[in-house]
């Protein structure tokens, strides 16, 4: 009891500790950017040959601090040894992992040394922010031979403030990515998703002025769908500030001041606004203003909240027609890198008939919500607190509460995002519960206008399926994975022998079920592996699932075929998990065809 008690403690103060962290920037893309995307020279570098000596101490601790890869000299003269060169190495393009790039990265696992030479013209009273949209898993980064600092997390974004050591004219940017799995990371050693490492999203130098606006919340009031509320934080606590906030075709125009923290909050009320839905999503120009700084945003309103076993949008009763989704592109292997890959997928989703995508199983690309946002789709967006974390070690934690504080940050003004899920399928423990429970109350903390969740663990007796995972009680949605037809059960008609049992009344939302396909590879419906054993599957799941109390929603595993290094099966997988609805070449499989039917029914239900 004692333990569990320290452990408590121990995650409320590291999530304390998360919270006086900096944030990232608010909107990026809205700011005034020099693209540090495109042509990075890189260095493989698998004994570290460019961060340690050869006794394995880090050059950075040596007396001169030199020796590393990071100070990108040239060789001066004949006599020099210097055993790397930047300039006569080839190149990465970035955004992009290394693994799809280059044959011999496909599967490697280590350090790769990026570097991009820049050139930029100071303005004397400007500030200057490095930032990079994600690297996959720890980057060190260096300017002109100068650490700037470490980050850790492959799908969120940090920056750097960097104004004194930026030069006027050529710059040297030196990133040092190592993509690793361990045991006590986030994720942790196994996940079912290939390890895409690198500078996989974009890389930006942002010119801001002094007391730039730094973060701000722009929503509507939680459980109000008439009041508009939030704050506007500069940069540098610049108190007394005048910042007007004006978004014109609702009417609003309001001229505030900042307090000694630099923070000018808001609640006010709305005269006309037109509810961001699925169907019509409304997204408003807004802009913030301040003597230094004009910042121009699109943001939808729209009001998320549960009620028994509802979930209302705006005050209605949905059923969430989603599909699950990977930071992946299927025709050009590798993350996803520009916008057109991301609006593919989402189109792919909204042809089936989704009004919801969970993004899974980590955060990503910012572009992906606001495209959501854009094209009328729901979110569940996800920390990578995924199957066997090290849920005793207190780092461990702190790691995840970073990574969770920094999504909720990113993506609070986004309508799309409705759930934050706190994790996937994670073994039952008293540890894990201190962990889970202290990241859905850190989640809440963090955004009390959204609903929290996660994918529960499930257990069987007999022929039922029981969800009674202590967690659910701190959650407002009961999310679980349920793969009968496929991994246990039998075939997929014997589903109907099963129960599902819930210990909460609360709205369902089943956050996987499925089955493998090889398109165009066709059997019975008894034949494993055949798109008539998926279609069977599905027909026979939907029936299975219909007949929970309380079900409001789904995103069946998965949209698209995708890769990873745990599907050995030469002819079958080939390093490809094959559930895919859509076939990694684009084709939709025969069970597409049952589940875009079932949506089409249940849109009609709930219309
Ligand atoms: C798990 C897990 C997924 C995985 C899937 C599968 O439920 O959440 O990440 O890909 O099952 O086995 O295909």
């Amino acid at each position: 009891m004692l333990k569990n008690i320290a452990f408590v403690v121990l995650f409320l103060l590291a999530s304390v500790t998360v919270k006086g962290q900096s944030e990232p920037i608010q909107h990026i893309l809205g700011r005034n950017l020099l693209s540090l995307n495109g042509s990075w020279q890189y260095i493989i570098d698998p004994y570290e040959m460019g961060f340690y000596d050869y006794r394995h101490e880090p050059f950075e601790n040596s007396a001169s601090g030199k020796g590393g890869f990071y100070d990108d000299r040239k060789q001066r003269d004949k006599t020099e040894l210097i055993e790397y060169s930047f300039d006569d190495s080839p190149s990465l393009q970035v955004p992009g992992d290394w693994n799809s790039q280059a044959e011999k990265l496909a599967l490697y696992e280590g350090t790769v040394w990026y570097r991009k030479k820049f050139s930029v013209h100071l303005t004397p009273g400007n500030k200057y922010l490095l930032y990079f949209g994600a690297a996959n898993y720890e980057a060190h980064v260096y300017l002109n031979g100068k650490k700037l600092g470490m980050h850790k997390g492959g799908f969120t974004p940090f920056q750097f403030e960097v104004g004194s050591q930026l030069v006027d004219g050529e710059n040297s940017l030196v990133v040092k990515v190592d993509n690793n799995r361990a045991q006590d990371e986030i994720p942790t050693i196994n996940t079912d998703w290939w390890n895409y490492g690198g500078l996989t999203r974009d890389v930006y130098l942002a010119t801001l002025p002094a007391g730039y606006i730094q973060d701000y919340k722009i929503q509507l009031a939680p459980g109000s769908g008439n009041r508009l509320e939030g704050y506007i934080q500069l940069a540098d606590s610049i108190v007394n500030e005048v910042v007007t906030l004006s978004i014109p075709e609702a009417g609003i125009q309001l001229a505030l001041k900042t307090d000694p923290q630099g923070r000018a909050s808001f609640s006010h009320p709305l005269k006309k606004i037109h509810y961001w839905t699925p169907d019509m999503p409304k997204l408003y120009d807004v802009q913030i203003k301040t003597a230094e700084e004009e910042l121009r945003d699109r943001i939808g309103f729209r009001t998320i909240v549960t009620k028994g076993q509802d979930i209302l949008l705006n005050g209605q009763s949905l059923f969430l027609r989603g599909v699950s989704i990977h930071d992946e592109n299927p025709l050009i292997p590798g993350r996803l890198r520009s916008e057109g890959d991301m609006r593919m997928l989402l189109q792919w989703a909204k042809d089936m008939g989704c009004n919801y995508v969970r993004l899974a199983h980590y955060p990503h690309n910012e572009k992906m919500i606001r495209l959501a946002d854009e094209m009328g789709l729901l979110v569940w967006a996800e920390i990578p607190v995924y199957w066997t974390i090290s849920w005793e070690n207190v780092a461990t934690y702190q790691n995840a509460a970073k990574q969770l504080s920094d999504l909720v940050s990113r993506d609070k003004n986004r309508a799309s995002v409705i759930i934050w899920s706190v994790g996937n399928e994670t073994p039952l423990s008293g540890a894990r519960y201190n962990f889970m429970s202290s990241l859905a109350k850190l989640a809440r903390s963090k955004d009390n206008s959204r609903l929290i969740s996660a994918a529960l663990e499930v257990h069987r007796d007999g022929y039922k399926v029981i969800v009674n995972d202590s967690l659910g009680e701190l959650l407002d949605v009961v999310s679980f994975n349920e793969y009968g037809g496929w991994y246990w059960g039998g075939v997929p008609e014997e589903l109907r022998k099963y129960q599902v049992e819930i210990a909460y009344d609360k709205p369902v939302v089943i956050s996987e079920f499925g089955g493998d396909a090889l398109a165009g590879f066709h059997g019975d419906e008894h034949t494993r592996w055949s798109e008539e054993y998926q279609e069977s599957l599905y027909i026979h799941q939907l029936d299975f699932l219909s007949g929970i109390k309380g079900l409001r929603g789904m995103t069946p595993w998965v949209l698209v075929d995708f890769r990873s290094p745990r599907r050995q099966h030469p002819y079958f997988q080939d390093f490809w998990n094959r559930k895919g609805l859509y076939a990694s070449s684009g084709e939709k499989k025969k069970a597409f065809y049952i589940l875009k039917a079932y949506y089409d029914r249940i849109r009609k239900k709930y219309h």
